[in-house]
This record gives structure tokens, C-alpha cells and sequence, in this order.
């Protein structure tokens, strides 16, 4: 079986070249000038058209235990929806309840994908529970590949972990070669202002970002790095929103250390004006690092351009509007912290393309290429190349398109984005040569994804 992809702009890191791309089943067999390969079985004309690698998103929480309730989307959902945004990977978090084993969890949430994705999928892993087992544990994920661990310094009580506690889990990763993923906001006196803020009967939903400012991201990522440069670790810091972040990452990576960030497309669009939204409306965008105040906006754009961040994922965990994040009526600290957005990552940073803060490149670089080296995932992901899963993204770069709720694939009741204007749209999806979403609509299954066993950071030095 083999499709041909015909006359487009295929795009890399390095920009676009005219090319056409040949598939044959599940792999890229070919990427020649134009006319070399005659016929195939379907062709597809992307004349006018990018032709990239798949989206990969490597940081999504679908059915997350979260607050008291689940995020809405499903693995079903969820992974269709990021098809039909263009992204033809994820990397979803598994979640270590306090007092369970890693490789319990791991079970768990393999039951839970398994045969209910349209895209492929991998796991990383959060640590919520530091001990011996737990340690050993973490040489067997990443044999199992999971090659990826997830600490908070947020949220005491829950995830949280004490700086020794990740000091044991860092030695660990230096061992095994691991990566430290890191939620870095100092959750200690973060819950000493939420303490405040509602003693003093401050309830409201921009609370949260008041209660949680830009300096406690910055000595948060600090200290992780510090913690990382002791011990040798790997470091990759999540969902970064804040300059004082940035800064403590940028010059650990001018000192040479295996330091990398993600951002992610809220920091990039979406502000504490949004948190302030008045009545209730401000829950819907309660996330944690919270939505900053605009001025970190254009750090953010020059932290990708530069590479310092090198990543750009949703943190995708979505809670309904109507009947979840209406846990948190009266205090905003039990509103379930997340936002949607695993169908809009592709469309937004393609706006940084259009508004000439990003090039081409550095959108198919942070959104695609990157991340699939950064998690052990490259070349059979985020390349356009012969041997390569043909993870294929078909964009139409002249298209328009209005983001809505009532458009939207993703199973929660209200956009962050809603109403905005995009300048492009997904044209066709192939998710290892099978046409996922096209004119047609969604022709996926849920049964076509596969976990990805990953390989180690492919970055390190
Ligand atoms: O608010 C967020 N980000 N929810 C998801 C969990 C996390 O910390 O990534
Ligand atoms: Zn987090
Ligand atoms: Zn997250
Ligand atoms: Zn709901």
C-alpha cells in the first residue's frame, strides 16, 4: 500500500524544502524532488501546502486522578483530538499514588491506553512517593520504556517531594540515565499565601495567580538545577511561564549543564487578565505554574527562539467548566488545576510562525523534532525520512478557522481560546500511514495507537 504525498513544502528544522514524500504501509520510504516517484496507490496533492513530521505533545494528563475528579478527556478522546490538531504522538503522564508502587501504576495506565488511542503514545512517570522500592523501581521503567520521571515541589500533601527526596530520585536518574522532570513552583509557601489569601476571605478565582507568583517558579527552578548540578542529573523543567525561570534556565545551559525547558501555548497567549475574568469565568483557566502577567509573554518567545526552551507541549488536563471546576466555587484552592488545549498546540505556535516570532523551522523543531529527541523517540518519530513511522501532517497555511467549544474535538465544555482567529489549519493527518483525519473527517480507530517504549534523552552531554 502506498501513498504518495505530492508538491508540498515538506518542513524541518532546518525550513522547507519542495518535495514529495512517498509512504509505503506504515513507513516513509522516500523523500525525492518532485516527479521522481510516478504513482502510488493514493495520491495526495499538497501543492500550496506544508507537508511536516506529526505533532508530538510529551505532556498530557488524559483520565488524570486530579482534585477530587478526573480530567475529562478520555485516552479515546483525547488522543483523537490532538489528531485532529495535528499531533500524532503523546507522551502521558502515569500517576504514582502515595503508598502504590511504580510498576503498579505503570500496569494501571497501560490498562487504561491500551487499545483506546488513535495516535501512538508513551508514558512518563510521576513520583509521588520516594522510598527504596520505589527508587529500585525506577531502573525497571526505564527498561520498560519509561525513561522519564515527574517531580513537584508543588502541591505538599499530593506529589509533592522534599528537596532530599528528589535529591535520592536525581542520583537515581544519574544512574540510570534517566530524565528529571520537574514541576518547579516552591509549594511550600505557595500554600502558606493560599492560607492568607483565604483567611483574609479572598476566594476568587484570580486568587490562584496571586497566590502563586513568578519569583516562587524562579527559586523553585533554581534550586532543582542546583539539586541537578550536585548530583549529576539530567534536568528538564515543565511547563516553564515565568522570566525568573527562564533566566536560571538560560544560564545553567550557558555553564553546560543538561538543563531543558517546555512552555507551553497558554504562557504564550493567555494572561492573569484571563484568571481575572469576572463572576466565576476565571476557573477555566486555573493551571498551575498560573497564567502571568503579559510582560513574560515576549521572554517566552525569545526563550524558544534561542533554545532555551527547547519544547513546546499543552500540559493538557482538562476540567469541564459546568460541573468540575465548579469544585471550587467559593475557594479558588479546590478548583482542579488544568486547561485544555491538545488540539490547538500545532494552530497556535503556527501563529508564531505567522506573527514572525518563530520561523518555520523552530515551529516543527519545538513542536515535533525536539521533543522526539528530548524523550528517546527519534529518528522513528519527528522526521520526515526514509525508515520513519509515517507520522504525517498535511497544513494548509492559507486556511482560516475560529476556535470554539462548539468546534472543538476535546471532551470539555468550554475553549481557552475561544474565538480566536487562526491563520492555518490541519488539512490531513496520517498516523503511521493510515489517513486519520481528513475532508472525510476522523477515519481513525482507537485501536490503531501504539505504546512507544522510549530510549533515553537523546540530548545529553
Ligand atoms: O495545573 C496543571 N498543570 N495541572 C496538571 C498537573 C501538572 O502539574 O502538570
Ligand atoms: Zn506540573
Ligand atoms: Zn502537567
Ligand atoms: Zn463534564
Amino acid at each position: 500500500m502506498r501513498t504518495l504525498i505530492k508538491d508540498g513544502t515538506v518542513l524541518s528544522p532546518s525550513g522547507g524544502v519542495r518535495a514529495d514524500v512517498l509512504v509505503t504501509d506504515e513507513r516513509i520510504t522516500a523523500v525525492t524532488e518532485p516527479g521522481v516517484v510516478e504513482t502510488a496507490d493514493t495520491v495526495l496533492d499538497a501543492t500550496g501546502k506544508y507537508v511536516l513530521p506529526g505533532g508530538i505533545d510529551a505532556h498530557t494528563h488524559l483520565e488524570m486522578p486530579f482534585g477530587g475528579t478526573f480530567s475529562a478527556d478520555t485516552f479515546e478522546t483525547g488522543t483523537k483530538a490532538a489528531a485532529w490538531g495535528g499531533t500524532t504522538t503523546i507522551i502521558d503522564f502515569a500517576v504514582q499514588a502515595k503508598g502504590t508502587s511504580l510498576l503498579s501504576t505503570l500496569d494501571k495506565w497501560h490498562e487504561k491506553a491500551d487499545g483506546n488511542c488513535a495516535i501512538d503514545y508513551g508514558f512518563h512517570m510521576i513520583v509521588s512517593d520516594v522510598n527504596d522500592g520505589t527508587l529500585k523501581e525506577m531502573e525497571t521503567c526505564v527498561g520498560a520504556g519509561v525513561s522519564s520521571f515527574k517531580m513537584f515541589m508543588a502541591y505538599p500533601g499530593v506529589f509533592y517531594s522534599t528537596d532530599g527526596e528528589i535529591l535520592r530520585a536525581m542520583r537515581k536518574a544519574t544512574e540510570t540515565g534517566a530524565m528529571i522532570m520537574m514541576h518547579a513552583e516552591n509549594g511550600i509557601a505557595i500554600d502558606e499565601l493560599v492560607a492568607a489569601a483565604l483567611a483574609a476571605g479572598h476566594t476568587d478565582p484570580v486568587q490562584h495567580g496571586y497566590t502563586r507568583p513568578s519569583a516562587l517558579e524562579g527559586e523553585a527552578t533554581s534550586r532543582a538545577i542546583t539539586l541537578a548540578r550536585v548530583t549529576g542529573a539530567p534536568l528538564y523543567v515543565v511547563h516553564l511561564s515565568a522570566a525568573e525561570a527562564l533566566s536560571a534556565v538560560a544560564e545553567a545551559r550557558d555553564a553546560g549543564q543538561n538543563v531543558f525547558a517546555e512552555t507551553c501555548p497558554q504562557y504564550l497567549y493567555l494572561s492573569i487578565e484571563d484568571l481575572a475574568k469576572p463572576g466565576f469565568e476565571g476557573a477555566k483557566y486555573v493551571a498551575s505554574p498560573p497564567l502571568r502577567e503579559k510582560r513574560h509573554q515576549a521572554d517566552l518567545w525569545r526563550g524558544l527562539r534561542t533554545n532555551d526552551l527547547s519544547v513546546v507541549s499543552t500540559d493538557h488536563c482538562p476540567f469541564c467548566f459546568k460541573d468540575q471546576k465548579e469544585l471550587g466555587r467559593g475557594d479558588f484552592s479546590k478548583i482542579p488545576n488544568g486547561m485544555p488545549g491538545v488540539e490547538h498546540r500545532m494552530d497556535l505556535l503556527h501563529q508564531g510562525v505567522v506573527a514572525g516570532e518563530i520561523s518555520l523551522g523552530r515551529w516543527v523543531e519545538t513542536c515535533s523534532t525536539t521533543p522526539a529527541r528530548m524523550f528517546g523517540l527519534y529518528p522513528r518519530k519527528g522526521v520526515l525520512a526514509p525508515g520513519s513511522d509515517a507520522d504525517i501532517v498535511i497544513y494548509d497555511p492559507a486556511a482560516r478557522q475560529t476556535l470554539s467549544a462548539e468546534t472543538h474535538h476535546m471532551a470539555v465544555d468550554y475553549s481557552a481560546y475561544e474565538g480566536f482567529e487562526i491563520a492555518g489549519k490541519v488539512d490531513t493527518v496520517l498516523s503511521r500511514g493510515k489517513i486519520v483525519v481528513s475532508s472525510a473527517g476522523f477515519t481513525g480507530s482507537t485501536s490503531h495507537g501504539n505504546f512507544l517504549s522510549r530510549e533515553l534523552c537523546q540530548y545529553l552531554n
